[in-house]
């Protein structure tokens, strides 16, 4: 036994959770579903991203793309136009690359096998732990952030969550004290417990279904747990951006590169500038240089802002026009309404509805 459970019963602790997991569980859609496909799916838009945020972003993208098939046969910007918004693009990405896999060497069945499911792309631990217990009831675990908090308190455990280490300890763990009979429903119990009870801050402790087993609780020290590294704020970026129209009714876009931040999305032309620069010029040369248009910028419009982790864009829009010249790859001259066709980052989608909003009104 792991000497973090001594004193610890994982019978009468699986027989409390999950008791309570079936009597008070949320009525998610996901899980009304047995469909694996289903089940992979929510779980990769749980990752990182909020119960709320995600329903929608389900229903829409199953009805996009209803089966393995469908998803496999689809563009990727398809794909990528139904993830808009919901961050983390390269989630998307390698979902729709482990699907054609699956399409093509398993036939379109999603395969059950430890071994086979996580060497697909973007299957991590968590992710296989998660679906191989959720949608076949295998015995595996799947630790998030969300599974640490609540086992850093039950087992009253001070060690940062943040490392590779404590994430394997609490895989050993639970690998001891999952049951063998409803997996499924023990994993989701502890998702829900971390949801609805065991909250980061403020954990409702005297609802709690398990509060007898709780190290932490008995010790008086639950919020004090998780121990957690504190992120750097993240680091604001000014950035200029231009609406440029060619006089034929005709925007230009650009593509993202294949790599780093929202690889391959579209956008309006954009530079980062600094805090005092003549914007206007350097989004000019920026566009003279990288995309051979010499654009007139004439007024500014805008500015929106977009934060990632780790960022903070803060984006001076500017409106202009210039010749319809040709175009290097990766930029296109694009009607104003078929742009809606293209997946925009947060920040350029809403630079997007405004101009739409403007033009209604001229
Ligand atoms: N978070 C991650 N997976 C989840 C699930 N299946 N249900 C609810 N929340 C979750």
């Amino acid at each position: 036994m792991h000497p973090l459970l001594e004193n610890f019963s994982p019978e009468q602790f699986q027989q409390d959770l999950v008791g309570w997991y079936r009597d008070q569980k949320r009525d998610l859609p996901w899980r009304r579903s047995a469909d694996p496909y289903h089940i992979w799916i929510s779980e990769i838009m749980l990752q990182q991203t909020k119960v709320d945020t995600v329903i929608p972003y389900y229903y829409r993208f199953l009805e996009a793309f209803p089966t393995i098939e469908a998803l496999a046969q689809a563009e990727e910007d398809q794909v990528m136009k139904q993830w808009e918004g919901l961050g983390y693009y390269s989630r998307a990405r390698n979902l729709h690359q482990a699907v054609k896999e699956v399409a093509e060497e398993y036939g379109g069945i999603v395969p059950s096998g430890k071994k086979e499911f996580r060497s697909l792309k973007g299957v991590g631990p968590y992710t296989a732990g998660a679906v191989l217990s959720i949608a076949f009831d295998k015995p595996e675990p799947a630790v998030d952030g969300n599974v640490m908090r609540v086992f850093s308190r039950l087992l009253c455990l001070y060690e940062d969550i943040g490392k590779q280490s404590t994430k394997s300890t609490f895989e050993a763990v639970l690998g001891e004290i999952l049951p063998l009979t409803s997996p499924s429903d023990f994993n989701q119990a502890v998702m829900e417990l971390g949801a609805l009870i065991c909250t980061p801050t403020s954990p409702g402790c005297l609802l709690c279904p398990v509060q007898e087993h709780c190290k932490a609780r008995a010790a008086g020290v639950q919020e004090e747990l998780p121990v957690k590294e504190k992120k750097k704020a993240p680091r604001k970026q000014e950035m200029a951006a231009a609406i440029i129209w060619n006089g034929r009714g005709e925007i230009l876009i650009h593509q993202r590169p294949d790599k780093g931040l929202l690889a391959r999305l579209w956008e309006f032309p954009n530079t980062a500038v600094e805090k005092e620069a003549e914007r206007a010029e350097e989004m000019g040369a920026y566009l003279e240089a990288e995309a051979s248009v010499t654009p007139e910028i004439e007024r500014p419009v805008q500015r929106v802002e977009q934060t990632f982790s780790h960022l903070i864009w803060n984006v001076h829009v500017y409106e202009g026009k210039a010749e319809r010249t040709g175009l290097p790859e990766g930029w296109k001259w694009v009607p104003l309404d078929d742009i809606a066709n293209y997946a925009l980052p947060v920040a350029h989608q809403k630079i997007y509805k405004t101009l739409v909003e403007r033009m209604e009104l001229k």
